[in-house]
């Protein structure tokens, strides 16, 4: 009889990394010859950031920038950007700002390389394939440490007026690279820091506490949520130091890689009603609910939560709720929560808005709609039991 060894597993993720304060120095030399495009948002062009980013490149040559990405992008304008652009002919897309610059991006590289008659939105609702032509090259440069969907083949696209979110997953939407320069991130204030950073935090544990988890993937998600879960310490003490921008940076891209692999799962499928509804920010709305979702986990335990719980919080597996616990309560979440949110009992009418295929279905342990209700309550009555500032 064949001896027992441990199932088959992969793990593929083709973006060029590049790391670290200067890491984007002299890098259009590494681009293809030809036209470029910039996506990014008015806001970094006001604050001089995109003047910056080129001198950086070190080529302010030649660029068309793309300055309307907006927070939530939306699949006609999407399309509009690409009937006023697909003439140029672009070599090269830069996406340079958070995971909506990188998403607008990310869609427009496959756009700008379709043929003219392929329609996103009849693709996106699953009518038509993906053309069978690569996408013009694009190289992510993330000014947030949050979503990690510079090494993501995922994007989400709306189209609000109607009330839909598509979920847009090919893996033509992988960067070509991606170039990381804490120093870009020296922007971002506080409550964003707190809920980017929660965001990060939010997919290392979702990623590790998965059913598409494997070794690779779960060295990853451990050391991006030992990052998270260090640097998040230093909030109280705003600003943080560049170094803690690093780490948060770094925490974000490995839980990047890792979920690029395993996907999120029921903290991610859970938020998204609360984000629609109460207007509570996605890394807030995703991270609020981790030590109950941890809790939850435990009971299916197959030998992942100890090493998990020493690498991430120092301590053993019956104690890392806490620590979670902890954590949340130092960098303010109940208040952040209350702000949005007096009732926190009121999410558990949801639940049978929170099963996201695709999502939910990751998490270790299983749970239908009662379980994610009473897993609300019960993170309701634990927050009614914090201690407030
Ligand atoms: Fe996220």
């Amino acid at each position: 009889m064949a001896e027992q060894t441990s199932p088959v597993w992969a793990f593929h993720n083709p973006v060029a990394l590049r790391f670290g304060v200067g890491c984007a120095r002299g890098q259009a030399a590494a681009l293809p010859p030809g036209p470029r495009l910039l996506v990014t948002t008015r806001g970094m062009v006001k604050r001089g950031m995109v003047q910056r980013l080129l001198a950086d490149l070190g080529n302010a040559e030649g660029w068309e920038i793309l300055d309307a990405v907006t927070t939530n992008p939306e699949v006609s304008a999407l399309e509009s950007h690409r009937a006023a652009l697909k003439a140029k002919k672009f070599a090269a897309l830069v996406s340079f700002g958070g995971g909506s610059a990188v998403d607008t991006a990310k869609v427009l590289s496959i756009l700008l390389g379709a043929p003219d008659d392929f329609d996103l939105r009849a693709h996106l609702e699953g009518k038509v394939p993906m053309p069978d032509v690569p996408p013009v090259p694009h190289y992510a440069i993330p000014t947030t440490s949050g979503t990690g969907a510079e090494v993501t083949p995922f994007a989400t696209v709306w189209a609000t007026a109607e009330g839909k979110k598509f979920s847009f997953a090919s893996p033509r939407l992988f960067p070509k690279a991606a170039w990381l320069d804490p120093d870009y991130t020296t922007e971002v204030d506080r409550s964003v820091t707190v809920s980017t950073g929660l965001d990060a935090f939010s997919q290392a544990l979702e990623s590790a506490w998965n059913r598409n988890a494997n070794p690779y993937t779960l060295m990853i998600a451990t050391r991006s949520a030992a990052l998270s879960y260090r640097a998040l310490q230093s909030i109280p003490a705003w600003p943080i130091s560049l170094q803690t921008r690093a780490e948060l940076m770094e925490a974000s891209l490995l839980a990047g890689l890792a979920i690029s692999h395993t996907r999120t799962a029921l903290a991610h499928s859970m938020s998204y009603p609360i984000t629609a509804h109460y207007g509570v920010p996605h890394g807030l709305a995703c991270g609020y609910t981790l030590s109950e979702l941890y809790r939850y986990n435990l009971a299916v335990d197959d030998g992942r939560f100890e090493p998990l719980a020493r690498a991430v919080a120092g301590c053993g597996r019956e104690q890392f709720a806490d620590a979670i616990d902890a954590l949340l309560v130092k960098i303010g979440v109940p208040e952040l929560m209350a702000s949005y949110m007096p009732d926190l009992a009121v999410a558990a009418k949801h639940a049978p808005e929170m099963f996201t295929k695709g999502r939910a279905d990751n998490n270790l342990r299983a749970a239908d709609v009662p379980e994610i209700a009473q897993l609300l309550k019960d993170v309701a009555a634990r927050f009614a039991q914090f201690p407030r500032s």
